[in-house]
């Protein structure tokens, strides 16, 4: 079983135990519903590290008002059975790790601190409320405004910013991600290079169903027939690589290709980017290795996924 952690200062003195003993330790931060995808970027972390931390945290921060906090899945129980079975040594799941000011113990079971709607308002008490709340946020500036970034506003900030705090209450020396959020990595990976975090991150490759769907806490909203309809979002990727391996494609052709096979299938595309694998600045030409990134509506179901073109 592993330890469950649910506070903040109680996360620090056990890494801190840890690294005291000499271990290398590794965290694999999530929010939760667990499936084979965060489980094998728990191998990668045991194949890096001595002791492995898994944090559970579904971070209001990174969720819009109009975005699907409320209807975001849980079953921490179920989670606690698979990290047993994973041989993970330490849960982290706060309640909240926001400051509530002088509302209660941030971060503490039953301290007030506790659910999700008081840590939204923490997030809302911090604009311009004084000492309650949080208003320190990083923002990774160029890398945070495209792709997903241009949906989803506020979302890079609240994951880069939640991800220094993991960072800096579990100390680890390495740090999973995976690069199913593919922009999620190379943020972190830039904050981590920018602000010397003394951690090193590993992107680790994305797991999918034997069908091809990436897996996502967010696929069990899919119906049936839209998962069915989902599955063009692979179908196109490696649509888009094989058509790149046999000839040259300009890029605007295979943009093209990936919108088009996937539209058929009855997907709302959000964006089709062809980018720079590091910077993801989007490419005119295809040249190099590349990166092909799409997100599209199934229903009311957002999916994204990509593909690494390496030619
Ligand atoms: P979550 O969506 O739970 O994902 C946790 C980690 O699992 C992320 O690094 C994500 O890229 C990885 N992951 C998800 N599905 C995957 C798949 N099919 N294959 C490989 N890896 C996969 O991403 C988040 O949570 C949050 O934004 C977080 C980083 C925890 C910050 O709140």
């Amino acid at each position: 079983q592993p330890e469950v952690i649910r506070d903040k200062a109680c996360m620090r003195s056990w890494s801190r135990l840890h690294r005291w003993k000499g271990k290398i330790l590794a965290l694999v931060p999530t929010m939760g519903f667990l499936h084979q995808g965060h489980l094998s970027l728990i191998r990668e972390a045991k194949a890096q590290a001595d002791v492995v931390v898994v944090s559970i945290y579904v971070n209001p921060g990174q969720f819009a008002p109009s975005e699907d906090l409320s209807t975001y899945p849980s079953d921490l129980h179920g989670d606690l059975q698979k990290l047993a079975d994973a041989e993970v040594d330490a849960a982290f799941c706060p309640s909240n790790i926001y400051d509530c000011g002088s509302d209660g113990v941030p971060g503490e079971v039953g301290s007030g601190g506790g659910d999700e709607s008081t840590a939204v308002s923490c997030l809302e008490a911090g604009d311009g409320r004084g000492r309650e709340g949080h208003e320190t946020w990083i923002r990774v500036e160029r890398l945070e405004k495209g792709l997903c970034g241009r949906s989803r506003p506020v979302f890079f900030r609240g994951v880069a910013t939640v991800v220094a705090k993991l960072f800096n209450i579990v100390e680890p020396d390495v740090a999973v991600f995976g690069k199913k959020d593919y922009q999620q990595w190379r943020i972190i990976c830039r904050m981590v290079h920018d602000l010397d975090f003394a951690v090193r991150v590993i992107g680790s490759e994305i797991v999918r169903e034997a069908d091809g769907l990436a897996m996502s806490s967010r696929n069990v909203h899919l119906s049936p027939e839209e998962r069915e309809k989902a599955l063009s979002i692979n179908r196109s990727l490696l649509q888009a690589k094989f058509s790149l391996q046999k000839e040259k494609y300009s890029c605007q052709d295979l943009k093209n290709l990936v919108v088009q096979t996937i539209t058929q299938a009855g997907g709302r595309i959000d964006y089709v980017e062809i980018a720079e694998q590091e910077t993801l600045i989007p490419v005119k030409e295809i040249s190099s290795s590349v990166v092909v990134c799409v997100a599209a509506w199934f229903g009311n179901v957002r999916l994204i996924d990509n593909m690494e073109i390496n030619i």
